[in-house]
């Protein structure tokens, strides 16, 4: 039996309502890449016949959490960014997406100076996780579709968003970069 999106967020509550913290989004995580081997959940939300834009499969009244699709048409290379106080897993759907993550040298809050700590490709059904305030950057080709869990709505947060050549640190506005 394929694993539908209702189990995935059943999953996702008890598993959240236990345990809010690193480990139990590491076993979401887990469970996200196990959602996207069903390959007709992909299709449905993330398949060429489908509109493009971003969509809220799900967002959960108690525990705050969103599931989103980004079913993205054309290619997007984002500026290094963190979640704020929430944290974001990544699941690739469709194509793939190139991931760096960024530790940051100097400790100013207006001014960044950042290094790529890690690089890595996503590729379709595998999911990434950035706990809170990790900061990362992504870079997809067109038509690369994921999904996406954050642990709260990221437009009624405050996130940062860096500009790699000035060191500039921006707040970022909603759904500016993902
Ligand atoms: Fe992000």
């Amino acid at each position: 039996m394929a694993y539908e999106l209702n189990e995935f967020i059943a999953d996702c509550r008890a598993i959240l309502s236990r345990d809010p913290g690193p480990a139990g989004r590491e076993d979401v995580r887990q469970r996200l890449e196990r959602l996207l081997a069903n390959q007709a959940f992909v299709a449905a939300t993330c398949g060429e016949d489908v509109p493009t834009g971003l969509k809220v499969l799900y967002e959960d009244k108690d525990l705050g959490f969103q599931v989103l699709a980004h079913v993205n048409d054309k290619a997007r290379k984002s500026p290094p960014h963190d979640h704020g106080a929430s944290w974001a897993i990544y699941g690739q759907a469709t194509r793939h997406t190139d991931m760096i993550e960024w530790a940051r040298e100097d400790d100013g809050p207006d001014k960044a100076k950042l290094k790529p700590v890690k690089k890595y490709r996503l590729l379709p059904g595998h999911a990434g996780i950035y706990q809170d305030g990790t900061i990362h950057s992504i870079d997809y080709p067109d038509s690369a579709r994921f999904i996406r869990v954050t642990g709260t709505n990221l437009d009624n947060i405050q996130r940062v968003r860096f500009d790699l050549a000035s060191g500039k640190v921006h707040q970022m506005t909603p759904q500016q970069a993902t």
